[in-house]
């Protein structure tokens, strides 16, 4: 049961819902097969920020990918409003850790890609300056990637995916390589665009507190396979503090489900 008393309302109709249903994928290696993912199912609601925590190597990637339609699952079903994913769609947007931007083109030009490859940058042009804006690096606009810190890069690549106005954000640990204070700073830009911009987000990471921080609902997977192993609803508005009793009672039950003893 979906709780949506803090889901994302802000814009009527922009986030989409994803359904995920009986869900199993794996690879083969070595003349073996890899079993992945496991019979996950997760329904998630317009609008809805859920997180993702689990090992390392469980799948939580794999699980990101078969979303953003970038590979094909074995078995089950996977639909964005109604609809089956099959394919990667400008509607659903990935952000990874690494921001992987070109070094040679400019910030705006880095940010003005995905306008560009859909043919649409010579009307919509003016999008790039408003996501530039959203994530404050319009001063940075004709800067080459080699000038910013990481946590700018990080921004651009962010601007990069908000430009196409996705209605479901796919975040794979989007602020990993981040420092701590750049991190902070940037949980809290994201809980803003979320809040102002109304998508769906799904976001990976293997920080508890930054789950816990930024989801209405944290999904705690278990070792390879992946199964989901707890469903937990963060009963709490925005903005969240870390010193919270009940984020951090939320957090040892968390923690404890990882394998990760009480000494935390
Ligand atoms: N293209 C591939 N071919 C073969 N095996 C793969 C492929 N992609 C992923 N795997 C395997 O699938 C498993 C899950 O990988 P995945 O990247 O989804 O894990 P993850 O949960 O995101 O881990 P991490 O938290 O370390 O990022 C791993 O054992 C990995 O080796
Ligand atoms: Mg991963």
């Amino acid at each position: 049961m979906v709780n949506t008393a803090y889901v994302n309302d802000a814009r009527q109709g922009a986030g989409l819902a994803l359904r995920i249903d009986n869900l199993s994928h794996g690879f083969s290696l070595e003349g073996h097969r890899l079993p992945v993912l496991e019979r996950v199912s997760l329904s998630i609601a317009p609008g809805e920020f859920v997180a993702l925590l689990g090992p390392s190597g469980c799948g939580k990637s794999t699980l990101l990918r078969l979303v953003a339609g970038l590979e094909t699952a074995d078995r089950g079903a996977l639909q964005a409003d109604g609809v089956d994913i099959i394919s990667p769609d400008p509607s659903r947007v990935v952000v990874f850790q690494d921001p992987t931007l070109y070094p040679w083109r400019r910030v705006w030009d880095n940010v003005a890609l995905g306008l560009e490859a859909q043919g649409l940058l010579k009307t919509t042009g003016h999008k790039v300056d408003q996501a530039l804006a959203k994530v404050g690096l319009s001063p940075f606009a004709r800067a080459y990637p080699r000038q910013l810190s990481g946590g700018m890069a990080q921004r651009v690549a962010l601007a990069r995916a908000l430009v196409n106005e996705p209605r479901l954000l796919i975040l794979d640990e989007p602020l990993g390589k981040l420092d701590s204070l750049t991190r902070i700073a940037m949980q809290q830009e994201l809980i803003d665009l979320w809040q102002r911009q109304g998508y769906t987000a799904l976001l990976v990471t293997h920080d508890v507190e930054e789950a816990l921080l930024l989801a209405n609902r944290v999904i705690v997977f278990s070792d390879r396979p992946a199964t989901i192993k707890a469903e937990l609803t963060i009963d709490r508005g925005y903005p969240r503090h870390r010193d919270d009793p009940y984020l951090l009672q939320l957090r040892k039950q968390i923690l404890g489900l990882l394998g990760l003893g009480e000494s935390w």
